[in-house]
This record gives structure tokens, C-alpha cells and sequence, in this order.
């Protein structure tokens, strides 16, 4: 038997308790053995909630339990998630994480720490939601370069820009709506202003340059300056507006960056409405590939989250890869893109 501890029970931590009453059977077939929730850590009591039974509000108890093989990191914020990540993966615990921001900032330092413990760091719900992506990129195509990846990489905002430009919706209102919805971020600061897809290109680039990304340098421009004219224009013109998380990369020099970008309507990115998100590849051998799905909320997150769970239980003894390495990674100055 495998016990997973879950650090938050928010809309991820909650998602996850949810798709373990839905999936119970196929997580334990998937992952070999049975995978139990043995805790659950949060401030709240849940009474009346069957979660109230494995809640718990002292961390030490997870970490000083040998039982607890697999932690669940959905607290999100750096602290005190960092800390807790640090001290379990020190414990030899498994850490599965949707958490970008963390995963951003400090990845590399874990990564680390993981391979050194022989456990593993997975975090395939920090991009893109329920895409599979963070798997596809450390698997299925390393045989290639990656020389491109264009992304939808936000829900929230992808969200509140289908409702401006198909129905004139008023910014505000809609991003109350994302909020209410469960997509947005706690500060939904770090969505509009770009903050959250930039974290997340940087990652994917960390993971294609197998070095360290530093998300400060990836220029970042988000959808505060948008207006439901500018959205009248660009249909005028036959255009959307996205906001596209990009780099590109050759055997010179690698670039990215987070803005909102005009696409013609016919373009593939240009047909990603809502809370979807899309990520465009292109390998040298590949060519392109477009992963498409529910980007954000509860249960999408939720769903990859639990892959995570189960790779880890299937993989507790043995770490499955390094991802990228500490040494920093110098992007070029300016991307060079049409605009
Ligand atoms: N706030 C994020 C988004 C959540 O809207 O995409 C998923 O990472």
C-alpha cells in the first residue's frame, strides 16, 4: 500500500479528494498497488465533509510519518510551500505538485534534492491543467530539438478574452467570473498581468534547454491594457487577440516571451476559447504538435495531479529524471516576433 498526504484542501486539494472517490479502483490498478489518502493538511475543520476524518493542521505529523510515501503539494505561493516540499523530499517522501510559481522559482534546487534522494518531483499539473505536456516534452519527444513552443497557457485570461471579443463582456465582470469559476489565481494579479503564464513558458523552456530558466528575465506583458475596442478592431480586421506564451530556440540562442498578440482568425490558436489552453510544439524531427484540453479548474488540475500520484507510487524508490539542471540560462534580449 502507498499513503499520499495532500497539502491544501482548495480547489486542487479538493479536486484530488474528488477524483480518488471517483477513480479509487483505477488508481490502484494504474499505479500496481493501493494508493490511500492518509491525511489530508489544512487550517479548516470540514465537519459534516468525510474528508474531516484524515484532516490534520500539524505538518510535522506528515512529514514524521515512514508510512506517507507520496506528498501532495496544492497549497500554491512559495511559503510556506517551499519549506514543507524541501523538508519532505529531505524525508525521502515523493513530492507531485501543481505548483508553479514554486516550481519556477526553485525547481531546479528540487530537482536536486529528489535525484539526490532517489525520489521524484512531478509537477505535470503546473502547465497547462489537465494537458498532458510536462510528460509529452520529458518523454515522447526527446528524440527531437524542440525549436518551438507557442502557447495558450492561461485560463483565466484565454476566459475573460473569448467573452470580450464574442460578447462584448465588461473586463470586471468577467473576471469575477473566472474567479468564481475557480480559475483564477488567489491574486488574480498574477493572471492578467501575465505573471502566470510567464512562469509556465518558463518551466517548459527549462525542461526543452535542460537548464535553469529564470522566469524575471522572460520579457511580460498581460491583458490589463485590453480593451473591448481594441477587440472591436481585431474582428474588424478579421483578427483575435490571445495573449501567447512563446520561445523559441535554435543552436545560438533561446528567446521568449508573455503578450497579447494579434492572430488571424483562421489560425489554429485563434479557435481556443474559454478556459482552454493550447500549446504548440515544434520538434526538428517531429514537426508540430498541438496539445489542446481544459486548462484550468478543479478537476482538470486535479486529473493530472492524480497521474502524478500514480507515477509516483509505480516509481517510489527510483528517481525517473532530472529534468533540468541549475545552471542559468541567458535568454536573448528581445524576441524577435511579428506583432
Ligand atoms: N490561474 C491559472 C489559469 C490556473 O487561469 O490558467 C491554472 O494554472
Amino acid at each position: 500500500m502507498v499513503n499520499v498526504a495532500v497539502l491544501g484542501y482548495g480547489t486542487v486539494g479538493s479536486g484530488v479528494v474528488e477524483v480518488f472517490r471517483l477513480n479509487q479502483s483505477r488508481i490502484d490498478k494504474c499505479a500496481g498497488t493501493e494508493v490511500r489518502l492518509k491525511y489530508v493538511l489544512d487550517l479548516r475543520d470540514f465537519p459534516g465533509d468525510p474528508v474531516q476524518d484524515i484532516i490534520i493542521h500539524d505538518f510535522e505529523k506528515i512529514v514524521g510519518d515512514e508510512e506517507v510515501d507520496v506528498v501532495v503539494e496544492v497549497m500554491g505561493g512559495i511559503e510556506p510551500a517551499y519549506t514543507f516540499v524541501k523538508r519532505c523530499l529531505e524525508a525521502g517522501k515523493n513530492v507531485v505538485t501543481s505548483n508553479k510559481a514554486l516550481v519556477a522559482a526553485h525547481g531546479s534546487e528540487l530537482l536536486e534534492l529528489a535525484q539526490k534522494k532517489n525520489v521524484n518531483y512531478l509537477f505535470e499539473a503546473s502547465v497547462g491543467g489537465g494537458i498532458p505536456i510536462i510528460r509529452p516534452l520529458n518523454t515522447s519527444l526527446t528524440g527531437d530539438e524542440i525549436e518551438e513552443i507557442t502557447g495558450i497557457l492561461n485560463g483565466t485570461t484565454n476566459y475573460m478574452m473569448t467573452k470580450m471579443f464574442y460578447e462584448g463582456a465588461d473586463y470586471d465582470a468577467v473576471l469575477k467570473e473566472a474567479q468564481a469559476n475557480g480559475f483564477a489565481e488567489r491574486n488574480p494579479e498574477a493572471d492578467v498581468e501575465g505573471y502566470d503564464a510567464c512562469r509556465k513558458i518558463a518551466i517548459l523552456t527549462s525542461i526543452v534547454s535542460g537548464q535553469q530558466v529564470d522566469f524575471e528575465d522572460i520579457y511580460t506583458e498581460g491583458i490589463t491594457n485590453i480593451t473591448k475596442e481594441d477587440m472591436k478592431y481585431a474582428r474588424e480586421m478579421g483578427m483575435v487577440i490571445k495573449l501567447l506564451a512563446m520561445m523559441k530556440r535554435d543552436r545560438e540562442k533561446v528567446e521568449a516571451i508573455v503578450a497579447p498578440f494579434l492572430l488571424p482568425l483562421e489560425h489554429p490558436l485563434a479557435s481556443v476559447n474559454g478556459v482552454f489552453n493550447a500549446i504548440f510544439v515544434h520538434g526538428n524531427a517531429l514537426g508540430d504538435a498541438m496539445f489542446y484540453g481544459s486548462g484550468a479548474g478543479k478537476m482538470p488540475t486535479a486529473s493530472a495531479v492524480v497521474a502524478d500520484i500514480v507515477d509516483a507510487a509505480k516509481n517510489r524508490h527510483k528517481n525517473l529524471s532530472r529534468y533540468w539542471t541549475g545552471q542559468k540560462l541567458t535568454l536573448a534580449d528581445r524576441m524577435e516576433v511579428k506583432r
